[in-house]
């Protein structure tokens, strides 16, 4: 065979997994352009989630799931959009590290984009792996009601790897909805949630589907990118009797793929996994914990497909991002307190009630607008390696993520810690967790809890790398 056939194949084996087999299931369709440049439209969408219902959704392109944009790592992405909703909005790239005047949050990067109005959003991705995007304007709504999408920005040529050794490349977006049996919306936050752990939803959806049944190609090596887009549920997923290994955490792979035992992610976190899939008609079965119990989430169905990789291939080996090592030996500790200080004030200015209930470091994010934002919650030194002591005083869980950089999460007083690099770190309550940066980025970057409800109620502030 020659190597230009070989490389068709190949080629059309990746093709085919992302297309061909999306026939009647939820794999998201996949937009793809060779020069990664992108329209996105928001507007009022109405979609089906429950069978032969309508929901009056927010969609990127009017549809639910989002598209899957898709970028290359080191090559500039440019994506216009369009606000085609009644109110303003931003969108944030999140994990990226990005330039701050493309980080997307209002008045700290960027002007909000208003009703009618459009903005191009220009980066080049330095880092390969799974990320996903959403407005930084009324979360609860916007993400609440769909705004919510994923960013796969694939890894650069190299002769070590190709995206091409995974005969399937599969996209999951996990997604808790606030829905009425009719479709339409309940309450997305209701305050004495808002004051906890957040107001759960009561229909959950893979790409935009229940408990789905996923085709993938028999006998081979395939790569789920499991991405937590919801606004405040963590997922405890493990796979049921079949090895699979965890390969990358929050868009960066680790050093050695470890055998999959359980992993929990927090709202905006994700994970990847490797699977060798079984044989043509077999299942592999994915499970959600909810306390000790685990429930059916998601099914992948093998099925004969042309071309899939040999099965005796070794299991591909995902390249590291190139992230700068924190320098421990000269690090400056900082100390972040994680607290609820309920305090429902009945109303602002306007007459809508008001409810600050968190903060970090006694201080509870006020907002901001055009001519007032707020002081950084730490000035930092560009350059220098930064340790953040982050203490959760608090009995719920927090995932705590940062703009603009990776962290790597050194040690934690509840687990033993393999240290890693990450945008969210998920805090159990009461835990205490150190985390490790070079602030080689200037910007000013949010630093938040991403319970959106939380992040809404105080649990937010920035840091100003400069
Ligand atoms: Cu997904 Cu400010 O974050
Ligand atoms: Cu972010
Ligand atoms: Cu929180």
């Amino acid at each position: 065979m020659s190597i230009n056939r070989r490389m068709f194949l190949q080629g059309g084996a990746f093709l085919g997994a992302g297309l061909s087999l999306s026939g009647c299931t939820p794999i998201i369709k996949l937009t793809q352009s060779a020069d990664y440049e992108y329209t996105l439209t928001l507007e009022a969408a109405p979609f089906e989630l429950i069978p032969n219902t309508q929901t009056p959704g927010l969609g990127f392109n009017g549809q639910y799931p989002s598209p899957v944009l898709r970028g290359k790592q080191g090559r500039p992405i440019t994506i216009t959009v369009v606000n085609k909703l009644d109110q303003p909005t931003t969108i944030h790239w999140h994990g990226i590290r990005i330039d701050i005047a493309m980080d997307g949050v209002p008045f700290l990067s960027q002007m909000p984009i208003m009703p009618g109005q459009s903005f191009v959003y220009k980066f080049t991705p330095p880092d390969a792996g799974t990320f996903w995007y959403h407005p930084h304007v009324n979360s609860v709504e916007q993400l609440g009601k769909g705004l919510v999408g994923l960013l796969i920005v694939d890894e650069a040529d190299s002769s070590e790897f190709s995206p091409n050794e995974f005969s399937a490349d599969i996209p999951l977006m996990i997604k808790n909805w606030h829905l009425n049996d009719d479709g339409s919306f309940k309450p997305l936050s209701i305050p004495r949630y808002a004051a906890r752990m957040g107001t759960p939803g009561n229909y959950e959806t893979i790409n935009g589907v229940n408990k789905p049944t996923i085709d993938v190609p028999a006998n081979s090596w395939i790569r789920l990118r499991f991405a937590n887009v919801d606004n405040t549920l963590v997922y405890t997923l493990r796979v049921k009797d079949h090895p699979a290994f965890l390969a990358s955490i929050d868009a960066n792979p680790l050093p050695e793929p470890k055998p999959f035992k359980q992993h929990a992610i927090g709202a905006g976190m994700r994970f990847d996994l490797i699977i060798k899939t079984p044989s043509v008609g077999e299942s592999i079965v994915v499970e959600n914990g909810k306390g000790r119990i685990f429930f059916e989430f998601l099914t992948l169905k093998s099925v004969a497909t042309k071309s899939t990789t040999p099965t005796n291939a070794p299991m591909p080996r995902l390249p590291l991002n190139p992230l700068p090592e924190p320098d421990l030996d000269t690090a400056e500790t900082l100390k972040f307190v994680f607290e609820w200080e309920g305090a429902i004030t009945p109303a602002d200015d306007q007459g809508k009630a008001k409810h600050k209930f968190w903060t970090i470091n006694r201080r509870a994010w006020e907002g901001m607008s055009h001519n007032k934002i707020p002081a950084p919650l730490a000035k930092l030194t560009l350059g220098k390696t930064y340790i953040f002591d982050l203490k959760n005083n608090t009995p719920h869980h927090h995932p705590i993520h940062i703009h603009g950089v990776m962290f790597k999460v050194l040690k934690s007083t509840k687990k033993k810690i393999d240290p890693f690099f990450t945008d969210t770190v998920l805090m159990e309550k009461n835990e205490r967790v150190k985390i490790a940066f070079v602030a080689d980025n200037p910007g000013r970057w949010m630093y938040h809890c991403h319970v959106i409800e939380h992040m809404k109620t105080g649990l937010m502030g920035y840091i100003e790398i400069s």
